[in-house]
């Protein structure tokens, strides 16, 4: 652990990798939760010295900061208002739906940003009075795209990475977001910004040059500081991946695999189980995928004494209105065609609104024939790489939306679609259902080659690696922190 001077390594992102509990008598206690992130980052944490800011996950709560796993953890503190304004409000009902095509429109309300530029400083100066002279500082998500800027303002010693882990999206979206140039702005504090796909890369740089005319040569962009000089950001991809051994060897166990045939069997042996795992969230295709499912059922091209769907379908940001239309709609949806099509013993759907242990979803990938993941729109999507690492008897056919960042990796051995052609999507899902063993082995070796190899250490690898290999900064005198203030128009 770090002593006085502080941490090598900072990263800063909304969520803690721990839940919290708080007990009737006030009592806090946490425990870890393994998301993809802290996989990612544990063992660069464990090799520099490693603080986590975040938020707990909980209103009001004042919790000092812990270490856990060779980690320091900082939580930040999000009054009841906050989660609602920054959290809820800007982060997932205006920036989300922003960022993913808008699939759902985004709400733009000024309390909401001034919620969100006030939340972003208190992760800022968190993150500065954990940094040692000279660490590196690493920022995730949109939730604090301003981070890197309010930083930098106050601690130009450090090095500062940005990682976008959704989309960015074109300039003619982004740019009906009133505050487009101070998100810029924020993320340019960053010498390296990090984005999923080329694609996505490619939107910002070119948001840079039509909003803020600044000169950029491929990757790099020139910007000027703030006592006259230059300095250089670089913005690339730098695709994220998972633990893929992990899955892998989860998958080859015996109780696992026990466990596998035990769900075809509680589903009554059907000879192609086809699977969807998703958060809750309009971006998936969720709606998409169901109704392509039910006119094949009402075209008699699947029926439910041989197919069946399992929906794993997580609760996920339950208060935003946005996510409550989608789960009335997905839920009636299942409801009529479960109805219509399901007989005894054999349901169309099963429709789980839960989210499981990696024990138990490795088992569900394992038991499924056809993994089916269908975005309109995804950053990446590690549900389609983990079913990928769960396969190693080389079985199974992934079926995979275009939209999603994986696609770019993936489209060697998936079967890609266009969610919104249906017609197509169909045709897909059958040729899925009936592909010979032969061809799901020659398609699914390529996949878990290419997945199995960039797995998420290496992701973080080599983020890390570009950004400590950019130049130094010149150590100044550090003045009084400067930050603009939420009345400052967006020039
Ligand atoms: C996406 C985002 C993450 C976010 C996660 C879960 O993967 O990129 O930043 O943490 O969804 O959403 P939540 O709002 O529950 O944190």
């Amino acid at each position: 652990m770090a002593g006085k001077e502080g941490f090598d390594l900072v990263v800063v992102a909304n969520r803690l990798p721990v839940d919290f509990t708080v007990s009737d008598d006030g009592d806090v206690s946490w425990n870890r939760s393994p998301g993809g992130l802290v996989t990612a980052l544990e063992p660069v944490m464990q090799a520099a010295d490693g603080a986590w800011v975040g938020w707990s996950g909980a209103p009001d709560l004042e919790v000092e900061p812990l270490d856990a796993d060779d980690m320091r953890l900082v939580p930040v503190t999000l009054s009841a208002e906050e989660i609602e304004r920054y959290y809820e409000g800007f982060s997932n009902d205006t920036l989300w739906p922003l960022y993913h095509d808008v699939i759902a429109p985004p709400t733009y309300h000024r309390t909401w940003w001034d919620s969100y530029h006030r939340v972003n400083q208190r992760f800022a100066d968190a993150a500065v009075e954990q940094a040692a002279h000279g660490a590196t500082v690493w920022i995730h998500d949109y939730q604090l795209q301003l981070v890197p800027k309010m930083i930098r303002e106050q601690r130009p010693d450090l090095r500062i990475g940005f990682f976008n882990h959704i989309p960015f999206p074109p300039l003619e979206l982004f740019q009906q977001l009133p505050w487009r140039r101070r998100v810029i702005d924020g993320l340019l504090g960053a010498d390296l910004v990090g984005f999923q796909r080329a694609g996505d890369a490619a939107n910002f740089i070119r948001a840079v040059r039509r909003l803020r005319a600044y000169t950029t040569r491929g990757p790099m962009i020139t910007v000027p500081d703030e006592d006259g000089r230059e300095r250089h950001v670089r913005a690339a991809a730098f695709p994220i991946s998972i633990d893929s051994r992990r899955f892998d060897e989860l998958a080859r166990q015996p109780e696992i695999q026990h466990r596998a045939r035990e769900i075809r069997s509680d589903l009554g042996d059907p000879e192609i189980m086809m699977l969807g795992v998703d958060r809750l969230d309009y971006t998936k295709g969720i709606r998409h995928r169901i109704k392509a499912y039910g006119e094949l059922l009402q075209d008699g091209r699947l029926d439910v004494e041989h197919a069946t769907l399992v929906q794993v379908a997580s609760p996920s940001r339950e208060n935003v209105g946005a996510y409550q239309d989608l789960r009335e709609h997905v839920e009636g949806a299942v409801g009529r065609i479960n109805g219509e099509y399901a007989e005894i013993g054999h349901a169309a759907i099963h429709y789980l609104h839960h989210s499981y242990p990696p024990e138990e979803m490795a088992a569900m990938y394992l038991a499924a024939d056809v993994m089916l993941v269908t975005s309109l729109r995804d950053g990446m999507n590690l549900v389609a790489k983990e079913y990928v690492a769960a396969r190693s008897d080389d079985r199974g056919v992934l079926v995979l939306s275009e939209f999603t960042g994986a696609a770019d990796e993936m489209a060697a051995g998936a079967l890609l679609v266009n969610p919104h052609d249906i017609d197509g999507m169909k045709d897909m899902i059958v040729a899925a259902a009936h592909m010979d063993t032969r061809e799901q082995r020659k398609r699914m070796r390529r996949l878990r080659r290419r997945v199995l190899a960039d797995d998420v250490a290496r992701w973080s690898e080599s983020f890390l690696g570009v950004l400590t290999a950019m130049p130094s900064r010149v150590p100044r005198s550090t003045g009084p922190a400067r930050s603009a203030s939420s009345e400052e128009r967006d020039t």
